[in-house]
């Protein structure tokens, strides 16, 4: 695997491989990486000639600066572990690098970008919609891989390429979980023990809610269930959890509406802040 800081070599060596007619498969992340990440890794290398990741902790989507101060940042081991798959290069840029001035781009996502975690994190989507628009313009994918653990930034995604006129492919991965049930996340390692403990629950309370939903319970009190029982974990506090539908992202009011409901959780383990969530397969 080669490591390239500089755009420069990331544009020489992909120029090199288009001009022999390779595809490239694209997995921008901010490394910490874990097997979620390498599950996108080995899709792209199923699909593509040639694989880039990039690890890059983007400033401008962080709008809690101790969240950026305590990202975690285990270079040596990602690139170890990057190593260990079929990765050809890597993209590891310092900051100057992507942002030589201010990003002063304002994109529009109207509703996407206003609940859930739009609603919780202001300003979040913005700074993905900046760096990533950045890393395609670098890369160039012909297709790039998102995880749907981060189901609303893949709406976002979606919604910035088809604006851009981008001609790369989104793919869609499911959601790697730890044998307990918990969605793989950088985050999961600054968990204390009791709080990791706990953690799991968030997937089975998931899981509950859509087996209420096809015991019949209706959208909203299905909602409200999961969120009395959320509140009930002491060590758990929670944000929202809404049950979307996956294109829109409007509150589901019937099951019998067509498309994909997607129910989404956002809460908080003590410092740490988790997300998830579970298609309705009803
Ligand atoms: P990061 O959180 O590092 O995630 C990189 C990619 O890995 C994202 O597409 C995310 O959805 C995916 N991913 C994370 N955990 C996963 C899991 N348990 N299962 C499957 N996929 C998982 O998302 C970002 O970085 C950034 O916002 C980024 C897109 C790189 C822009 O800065």
């Amino acid at each position: 695997m080669e490591l390239f800081r500089t755009i420069a070599e990331v544009r020489e060596a992909l120029a090199a491989d288009r001009a022999q007619g390779l595809t490239v498969g694209f997995v921008p992340t901010m490394g910490a990486l874990h097997l979620g990440h390498l599950s996108l890794v080995e899709r792209a290398a199923a699909e593509n000639d040639r694989v880039i990741a990039s690890i890059f902790v983007n400033p401008t989507q962080f709008n809690d600066p101790n969240d950026l101060k305590n990202y975690p940042r285990t270079m040596e081991a990602d690139s170890e572990l990057l190593g260990s798959r079929t990765c050809h290069y890597l993209f590891a840029p310092e900051v100057g690098e992507i942002y030589p001035e201010k990003d002063t781009r304002q994109f529009q996502f109207g509703k996407l970008e206003s609940v859930m975690e739009g609603a919780f994190r202001p300003g979040h989507f913005q700074g993905v919609a900046q760096v990533v628009s950045k890393l395609f313009d670098i890369v160039r994918p012909d297709r790039a891989y998102f995880g749907y653990k981060d189901f609303q930034q893949y709406s976002i995604i979606c919604n910035m390429v088809d604006q851009l006129k981008l001609p790369v492919a989104i793919v869609p991965c499911p959601i790697v979980r730890e044998v307990d049930g918990l969605a793989m996340s950088s985050r999961n390692r600054l968990l204390t023990p009791e709080h990791r403990a706990v953690a799991p629950k968030i997937y089975a309370l998931l899981k509950e809610a859509v087996s209420a939903a096809r015991n019949g319970e209706d959208p909203a009190t299905v909602r409200a269930g999961l969120i009395a029982k959320m509140e009930a974990i002491p060590l758990l506090r929670l944000e929202y959890f809404d049950i979307v539908d996956e294109r829109t992202l409007e509150a589901v009011v019937s099951w019998d509406a067509p498309g994909r409901k997607v129910g989404c959780i956002a809460l908080y383990a003590g410092s740490v802040r988790l997300i998830d969530n579970i298609v309705f397969d009803l």
